[in-house]
């Protein structure tokens, strides 16, 4: 729009930065810690930003905050990193009105109008879910264990998170296909190492038979196998629970080569360089893809000790 293409044009004519205002979810995990590092290390004074940088401590009350202030101080760009996917039609708009483009990244915002926000680049979170559900079939399957009953409990992420939503709806729906597995209880552990502990700590105090976790994050997972191990349990490729994972971060690498975790299915946070291609592009007029998903992968733990070296996060 025009209002936003003068305003732009007018900083960089000026040999001034473009000022980017970044509203990060928290810093709940070691996600969430190379993904803020990914932003900082990109949009820097030397790459010709500046960036505003809040941390909303995982409230979506603390967001909405920010993003009224990049507005009042008139920045050029709106990065978001929604908590949660709802709530956000009255403040984009409020940034709509005031002529400043809205990139969003990481987990998605649900709005009725999606010319609110320029683009969206982040993860594929149900098919993260679709391929963590395949990867237990074929894991069982090469055990044997095909035509066993198989009890699941699931650790959350911060409801109503798209990473919390794809991947529960994916695993959900692929279950459809393996009536002898049985969820037997999903709890919300916030994506934090502390409440999937805690939340682990009282499955297992419920259920006496629980054969697969899936721990919607790694740091959660750690939590799980601090709990069952307390508990005098074991768990990871010769223990007793097998531990699915999402994000792939270094210590999960460390995790599955100590032997605890089985296996986890990436999450890629190093977005820094794709928001400012999209905000370089913006910058030329160029029209950008309105979604983008990045590709992913999946690393269960005897691949982990050759793979560990080759990871940047
Ligand atoms: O939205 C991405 C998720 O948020 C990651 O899986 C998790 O670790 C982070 O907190």
């Amino acid at each position: 729009d025009t209002a936003t293409d003068t305003k732009s044009e007018d900083t960089n004519a000026a040999g001034d930065t473009i000022v980017v205002g970044f509203s990060q979810v928290g810093a709940e995990s070691d996600w969430r810690t190379a993904n803020t590092e990914s932003m900082k290390t990109t949009f820097t004074e030397e790459n010709g930003y500046t960036l505003l940088f809040d941390d909303a401590q995982q409230k979506q009350e603390n967001q909405i905050k920010a993003v009224r202030n990049f507005i009042q101080q008139d920045v050029d760009y709106i990065v978001i990193a929604p908590v949660t996917e709802t709530g956000w039609d009255t403040v984009l708009k409020e940034a709509k009105d005031a002529g400043i483009p809205v990139i969003i990244v990481d987990r998605m915002v649900d709005v009725s109008d999606d010319s609110l926000y320029e683009a969206w680049v982040g993860s594929n979170f149900l098919q993260e879910g679709y391929d963590a559900a395949d990867w237990l079939a074929e894991y069982l399957d090469k055990q044997q264990r095909s035509a066993e009953d198989i009890n699941i409990v699931t650790l959350q992420g911060t409801i109503g998170a798209s990473a919390q939503i794809g991947r529960t709806d994916g695993v959900e729906e692929k279950m459809k296909e393996h009536t002898n597995w049985t969820m037997l209880e999903r709890q919300t552990g916030e994506f934090t190492q502390a409440k999937g502990q805690e939340v682990m700590e009282s499955f297992l105090k419920s259920y006496d038979d629980i054969d697969v976790v899936i721990a919607e994050n790694d740091n959660m997972a750690f939590g799980a196998i601090d709990a069952i191990k307390a508990a005098g349990k074991t768990c990871g490729p010769n223990g007793d629970i097998i531990i699915l994972s999402f994000d792939a971060v270094a210590a999960a690498f460390d995790s599955m080569i100590a032997g605890d975790m089985n296996v986890s299915i990436e999450c890629n946070p190093l977005h820094g360089p794709r928001v400012a291609e999209l905000i370089q592009k913006l910058e030329k007029g160029e029209t950008v893809d309105k979604i983008a998903y990045v590709e992913e992968g999946i690393f269960p733990a005897d691949t982990a000790a050759e793979i560990k070296p080759t990871r940047a996060y």
